[in-house]
């Protein structure tokens, strides 16, 4: 029986995963998500084009390969139906090509709404959600009163659906929120309708017997694993587990089945949102970040905090998700700096530490730096990697233990160097 791969971020999200599953995409059968939702926005470019994704697997493009909403994933229908679309325009088989499961939760207007009342009732303390009804939509799940894709078919569904608003509409109340369902209500029952067209599957069953017969299969993460539920800089997460074990839960894959973990990061760090972020740069040298990597969100536009890279995170990440190897994203935009540095430890209430403390909002934490010397060269059209980035590179890696294996040098596929063909297994 095959292994199934995962694909994570490591750090606050948008890493580029989309890039490198794209990238992967060729070796793989089945490329399937198995969490988060329409708070995701995955950038693929390739011939010019600029693609960014919400909910479908970043496998789509490849006609050869078969993608997966798994159970774990949540849905806007509406969401979803205007992604299909604008990929039937590109000349996707959607209908052959993308499957969902039965067991994938459905976001309903309410939750949106309901997302917004409660972020607005949090004031200054806000997550900074995307606003896409994703925790609403999770807390009916874990409260089990959600509506999954397998009830859009029964007889029951109207109902259903009814009886959830009305609890909703209470809660709205509560927070004195103002809202229009009636304007929401029509596009969301007509994608209802388009999603009843789809392939519905018991996605477990389909994954597993997929490994059975030698299928090769990739989980491609949402979100980072600072955002975890559990593991992230709480309570400025979101509401899914996004690191490796997400991938058991989400697509019904058991722990002895998943294969090598690729961890992805970026070769600085970003955050979208509120909630701390220790290398945070709220200097120039944070906004050049910021504008030679275009860091605005893929599919909010919101602008983008920048930092240093941060290790101890970095860390962290590896450790919980059991990475093999690792994946540096946008090394270009290092390019032009004299020198870059690394937050090797932290300075947590005057005393140094390698580890992230429990209440990490609000505790004196100083990260303390590393210096490293910049490469000052264009590494996207370099014939060779400059030595002063693959000094960052081994450094990255010995400081880690994890080799590097791909690095990225531009949001092109073809902008994508891979340094190491064999996977590392850790012992
Ligand atoms: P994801 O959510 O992890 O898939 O990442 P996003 O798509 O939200 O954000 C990554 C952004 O960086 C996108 O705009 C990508 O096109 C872009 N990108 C990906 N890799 C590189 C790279 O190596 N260099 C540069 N300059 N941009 C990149
Ligand atoms: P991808 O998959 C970056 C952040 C939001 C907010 C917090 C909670 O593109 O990497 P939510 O909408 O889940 O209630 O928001 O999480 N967030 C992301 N940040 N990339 C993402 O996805 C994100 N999805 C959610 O900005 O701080
Ligand atoms: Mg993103």
């Amino acid at each position: 029986m095959n292994k199934a791969n995962v694909l994570l971020g490591l750090q606050w999200g948008d890493e580029g995963k989309g890039k490198v599953v794209d990238v992967l995409t060729p070796s793989y059968d089945i490329i399937c998500r198995f969490q988060g939702g329409p708070n995701a926005g995955h950038t693929l470019e390739f011939n010019g084009i600029k693609h960014v994704l919400n909910t479908i697997p970043s496998g789509i493009f490849h006609p050869h390969c078969t993608n997966i909403i798994g159970n774990g994933v949540v849905i806007d229908p509406v969401i979803l139906k205007r992604e299909i679309d604008a990929l039937i325009k590109m000349g996707v088989d959607i209908k052959k090509q993308l499957l969902i499961s039965k067991r994938a939760h459905l976001i309903l207007p309410t939750h949106r709404l309901l997302d917004a009342a409660s972020e607005a009732a949090k004031g200054k303390e806000k997550i900074g959600s995307t606003l896409k009804g994703i925790g609403p939509t999770y807390m009916d799940k874990t409260g089990r009163n959600g509506l999954r894709v397998g009830d859009v078919s029964g007889n029951q569904f109207k109902e259903k659906y009814q009886s959830l608003v009305e609890k909703h509409k209470q809660l709205l109340a509560f927070h004195k929120f103002e809202y229009n369902l009636t304007e929401l209500e029509p596009a969301w029952f007509e994608a209802i309708e388009d999603l009843k067209k789809l392939t519905h599957i018991d996605s477990e069953y389909y994954i597993n017997e997929a490994l059975k017969k030698g299928k090769k299969i990739l989980a491609e993460g949402a979100q980072g694993s600072m955002l975890d539920v559990d593991f992230g800089t709480y309570p400025f997460v979101t509401s899914s587990n996004t690191m490796t074990a997400g991938c058991c839960t989400g697509l019904g894959i058991a722990p002895n089945a998943v294969g090598n973990v690729i961890g992805i990061f970026k070769a600085y760090c970003t955050r979208v949102g509120g909630g701390p972020f220790p290398t945070e740069l709220n200097d120039e040298v944070g906004e050049t970040m910021r504008k030679i990597g275009n860091e605005y969100g893929s599919t909010t536009g919101r602008a983008r905090r920048c930092g240093w890279l941060d290790l101890p995170a970095l860390k962290y990440a590896i450790m919980i998700n059991g990475v093999t190897e690792l994946t540096m994203m946008k090394a270009d935009v290092l390019d032009d700096f004299d020198s870059i540095k690394v937050c090797t430890h932290y300075m947590v209430n005057g005393e140094k530490t390698e580890q992230l403390p429990f209440d990490i909002t609000h505790a004196d934490i100083k990260p303390v730096y590393k210096e490293l010397k910049g490469w000052k060269q264009n590494c996207t059209l370099a014939q060779s990697l400059p030595d002063a980035l693959l000094h960052y590179i081994q450094f990255i890696e010995q400081e880690t233990g994890v080799p590097i294996s791909i690095v990225s040098v531009g949001p092109d596929r073809k902008q994508t160097i891979v340094l190491k063909k064999e996977p590392f297994v850790n012992s």
